[in-house]
């Protein structure tokens, strides 16, 4: 069993599209570890996107992903890290498969309301950023 850290960005939030997110998850049987809604923290936002530092798009990115509480999960099952972004699908809302969350949900990059991890060590550096080992549910 693996983990993988997932987030609904603040505009995932803000429209309102938690309950669908979440089912998404819950109907292909992954298990909820931890969740929990939250504002980032600019301390937060620059240990979760440091791969991005010095980007151009980086500035945008802190701003983004400040701009409003997040929902923050931890979520368990077979192979989840690399199935999570399968199921969100590319980065750009443009280029993702018809029916993943972000060609769904969202239109540009920038905006694409939902993270997932890349790596099974991402996964566990991102999942300590945002909870205690107190906060996993075994
Ligand atoms: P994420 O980390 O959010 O799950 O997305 P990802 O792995 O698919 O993409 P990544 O390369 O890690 O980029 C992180 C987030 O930065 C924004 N981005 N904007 N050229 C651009 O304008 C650009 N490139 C990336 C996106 O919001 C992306 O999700
Ligand atoms: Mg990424």
């Amino acid at each position: 069993m693996e983990r993988t850290f997932v987030a609904i960005k603040p505009d995932g939030v803000k429209r309102g599209l938690v309950g669908e997110i979440l089912q998404i998850f819950e109907k292909r049987a992954y298990r909820i570890v931890a969740l929990k809604i939250l504002n980032v923290t600019d301390e937060q936002a620059q240990k979760h996107y440091e791969e991005h530092i010095g980007k151009p798009f980086y500035p945008g990115l802190i701003d983004y992903i400040t701009s409003g509480p997040i929902v923050a999960m931890v979520l368990e099952g077979e192979n989840i890290v690399n199935e999570a972004r399968r199921i969100m699908g590319s980065t750009d809302p443009n280029k993702a498969e018809i029916g993943t969350i972000r060609a769904t949900y969202a239109q540009i990059m920038q905006r694409n309301i939902i993270h997932g991890s890349d790596s099974v060590e991402s996964a566990k550096r991102e999942m300590s950023i945002y909870f205690d080992e107190s906060e996993l549910c075994e």
